[in-house]
This record gives structure tokens, C-alpha cells and sequence, in this order.
């Protein structure tokens, strides 16, 4: 029992938040370099990505690093503006070079390359051209990934296209809390996220077209519903809450930018108050929208907690307990949300889960030349062992990515968190091997067998 054989161990990483050289051989600008040179006060340390891990400079020692520390299967990002920077047209040679450079790199290191196709950092004319609320962003997003398919498919064989939809609208468009921090109606939004998800559908479609062998994922993201009891009311209401999207806070939930990918329809509890928003001819697009994928890749750092109760809904959040555990980002400790994460999502989308985001920042301290991240550790092994728990009963769990192999630009959190299994010094881009990365590599070599230790 316990993991498959050929569970896939990693790590993950965005573009934006690691590579640095913002400006460099020819790379175009994106909403977030926009974002932290322009608007003073938004990120929490003035923090911006211009040299974050310089890992632009130095990703042959970093990739050397992770194949020293046991990591087999990494998963990255691109950077649109750096490939193309003006979001379509001419093409930016020396930054797909630097991206071939860095797979070769990988494969040389014994390690599988795994690459998200859009982890946020959009180039800044796409936005002025209207991006996801432009119907022709699916065209602009096509020539992308094609360069990309083309360019990498002969060695990249695994690929996501969009990493956690929930936050690029519902952050960047809604909240305002990440780029481009520009608010949007609930109109605006729901269109938005028709375009994003034909964005999606068509991108798994040319990767299909274009790569043989290929495995397409998809990276969303929402807070798993774990039931208050193990009673089978509190399951069967956790269950509906992770799946009916409330006519708030909609972008939030599981289903909405789920079902159409995964089922081929939008949620009824969805259309009741939303389909209104949607553009004219909406149900033709969801053939583009559903196309076949080999992982379901989800997200998931901590959950909201649900009990059966008596009103129209059937259920209700109930508040985390007072005291409960909290990482350094103020997320609650909850080890059973990849147990429930993982059971409720393939139990609907019956294809196999790969925990593409999981991990804690900490308040890491480098005495004597250590760090001795204890809480990070505990905390993996937990989460894990709900994982474990959700395999042994039937799920197929093809994976997990712990976020993040080095401490990295947190958006709007700047420098302020750490969440890396290596610890990065700003001032000296020394990198300094965290024990959780000796306890990470453990847990690897043993396919998870330690996790009771
Ligand atoms: C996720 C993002 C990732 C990182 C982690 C902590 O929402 O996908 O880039 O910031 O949170």
C-alpha cells in the first residue's frame, strides 16, 4: 500500500517569482515588472522580480542543487514576455534559447521537466490589448503555446496550461491584490473566465496536436471543504460546498472554472444566477473547453471547514477553532486537505490528482549555517499523510510538486514569506540547503514509507 511505484516527486517554481534579468536580452515587459516599479506601496516590502533568485544567471547551479537534493520531476513556468515580447509577433530568440537551455540542463541532471504554460506574468501589451476580456486573446495565447510546443516538445513531454484561474481573475480583477489590480464587474469577470477557459482548451488541443507523447494538465487552484465530523451529513455537505458556486464570490469556487474543463458544462448552481454574463453562444465553446487530460493538477495549502445544516444551501462554513495552527501567511493548518481535496475532486473528475502547489512559509532563521525548519517539516509529512490515506482508499494520486524548491518573490507579499525547502539570501544569492530539504529528499527515497517517522 501506500504510493504507486511511479508516484512523481517534485518541486515548483514560477518565472516570475525566481528568474530575475526583468529587462534582459530582450525580454518585454509583463503586468508584474508594470505593477512593482509603478504602483509604490503595493507590495508588502517594496519587493519587485527585477533579480528575485537571479535565477535567470544562475539556473545551471540551481538545477544541479535540486538533482544533488533528490528532486526528479520539476515543475516551472514560462515567461510569455520573455519569449515574445510583445505578446505575439516577433520572437525573442534569446529567450527561448535560455528556456531550451535550462530543459537540456534538467534532462542532463536526470531530472523530468515539467512546464506550466501560463503562471501570471502577462505581457504588458497583451493587457493593453484586453487580454482575457478580448475575445482574441485565445488567438494571442495560441501563437504562444505553439512557439512553445514547438520549441520544447521534441524533451518537454509534460506540460499545464494554466496555473490557478481563481487567482488570476479573482486577485488580479476582483480583489485587486495582484496585477494588473484592475476591478471588474461581475459581468466583465464571468466573460473573462469563458475567454481563460477557451484559452485553456485550446492550448491543451495544440500541445495534443503538436508534442507526441504528451501529458496536458491543468493547475487550478480553491480551498478544499472538509467535513466538521466524520458523519455522513458533514461529508455529504462538505461534498456540495466544494462544488455549488455561490452567486458571490463565484471565481472562489472548485466547480466554476472545473467543470467545463473536466465535464464539458458549467455547474447548474452556476448558470442559475451567472449564465446571464456569459457570451452570446457559450455552449458551442464548451466542445474547445473540454478536451482530454492526462493529470487534474490542483493547489492546495489549506481548506475551509463544513458542516451539514438547515437552511436552503444544506451547509455551512463553520470558523477555523480558535489557536488553530497557521503558517506565516496566516493559513490554517488543516493535514486532511489533501485527503478530502484529493477524494472529492477525482471522485467527480476521474482523472488522476497531481497535487500540483503544496507547502508552509515559515519564519526561517540561518543560525550557524542551518536552518532548522521543523514546523515545514511536520507540516509535509501530515499533509502527506492524508495524500497516502486518499490512495490507500481508491483515489489515484499520480503526484505531488512541494512550492517551493527556493524561497522566492511572493506577489504581493514581496520577500515577506519564505516558503522554500532552500533558503535564498537577497543580499548575496547565497543559497543555504533548509533541513526540510534533507527530510523532503527522505520522504522521496523511501516513496513516502517514512512519513510516520
Ligand atoms: C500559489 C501560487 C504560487 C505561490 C503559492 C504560495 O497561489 O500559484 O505562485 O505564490 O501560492
Amino acid at each position: 500500500m501506500g504510493f504507486s511505484k511511479d508516484f512523481l516527486w517534485g518541486t515548483a517554481t514560477a518565472s516570475y517569482q525566481i528568474e530575475g534579468a526583468w529587462n534582459e536580452d530582450g525580454k518585454g515587459p509583463s503586468i508584474w515588472d508594470d505593477l512593482t516599479h509603478d504602483r509604490e506601496g503595493f507590495i508588502e516590502d517594496g519587493g519587485t522580480g527585477d533579480v528575485a533568485c537571479d535565477h535567470y544567471h544562475r539556473f545551471r547551479e540551481d538545477i544541479a542543487l535540486m538533482a544533488q537534493m533528490g528532486i526528479r520531476n520539476y515543475r516551472f513556468s514560462i515567461s510569455w514576455p520573455r519569449v515574445l515580447p510583445e505578446g505575439t509577433g516577433k520572437v525573442n530568440e534569446a529567450g527561448l534559447k535560455f528556456y531550451s537551455d535550462m530543459v537540456d540542463c534538467m534532462l542532463e541532471n536526470g531530472i523530468r521537466p515539467f512546464c506550466t504554460l501560463y503562471h501570471w506574468d502577462l505581457p504588458r501589451a497583451i493587457h493593453e490589448r484586453g487580454a482575457w476580456n478580448n475575445e482574441q486573446m485565445v488567438e494571442w495565447f495560441s501563437e504562444y503555446v505553439t512557439l512553445i510546443a514547438k520549441t520544447l516538445g521534441d524533451r518537454v513531454k509534460d506540460y499545464f496550461t494554466i496555473n490557478e484561474p481563481q487567482c488570476i481573475l479573482g486577485l488580479g480583477y476582483d480583489r485587486v491584490e495582484h496585477a494588473p489590480a484592475v476591478k471588474m464587474g461581475k459581468r466583465d469577470l464571468v466573460r473573462m473566465s469563458h475567454i481563460l477557459l477557451k484559452c485553456h482548451g485550446q492550448a491543451a488541443k495544440i500541445l495534443r496536436e503538436l508534442v507526441p507523447d504528451v501529458h496536458i494538465g491543468y493547475a487550478p487552484c480553491a480551498n478544499p471543504m472538509v467535513p466538521c465530523t466524520n458523519s455522513q451529513q458533514d461529508i455529504d455537505a462538505a461534498r456540495k460546498a466544494y462544488f455549488t458556486v455561490p452567486p458571490e464570490g463565484f471565481l472562489w469556487n472548485a466547480a466554476w472554472f472545473s467543470d467545463p474543463a473536466m465535464l464539458g458544462k458549467y455547474p447548474e448552481s452556476a448558470l442559475v444566477h451567472l449564465e446571464q454574463y456569459l457570451p452570446k453562444g457559450w455552449e458551442k465553446d464548451l466542445a474547445l473547453i473540454h478536451q482530454p487530460l492526462d493529470f487534474y493538477g490542483q493547489n492546495i495549502y489549506t481548506s475551509n471547514m463544513v458542516r451539514a445544516a438547515d437552511n436552503a444551501y444544506g451547509f455551512e462554513m463553520v470558523p477555523h477553532r480558535i489557536g488553530i495552527e497557521r503558517t506565516l501567511m496566516g493559513w490554517p493548518v488543516v493535514p486532511d486537505s489533501l485527503y478530502w481535496g484529493a477524494k472529492f475532486l477525482y471522485e467527480r473528475y476521474k482523472t488522476p490528482i497531481l497535487i500540483t502547489e503544496n507547502g508552509m512559509s515559515c519564519h526561517d532563521v540561518v543560525v550557524n549555517g542551518h536552518i532548522h525548519d521543523e514546523a515545514r517539516i511536520d507540516y509535509v509529512k501530515k499533509y502527506l499523510r492524508g495524500l497516502r490515506r486518499a490512495a490507500e482508499e481508491g483515489t489515484e494520486v499520480a503526484g505531488y510538486f512541494y512550492w517551493s524548491f527556493f524561497d522566492n518573490f511572493e506577489w504581493k507579499m514581496g520577500y515577506t514569506q519564505r516558503f522554500g525547502l532552500v533558503h535564498v539570501n537577497y543580499d548575496t544569492q547565497e543559497r543555504t540547503i533548509k533541513d526540510s530539504c534533507y527530510a523532503y529528499k527522505k520522504i522521496m527515497e523511501t516513496n513516502g514509507e517514512n512519513l510516520d517517522d
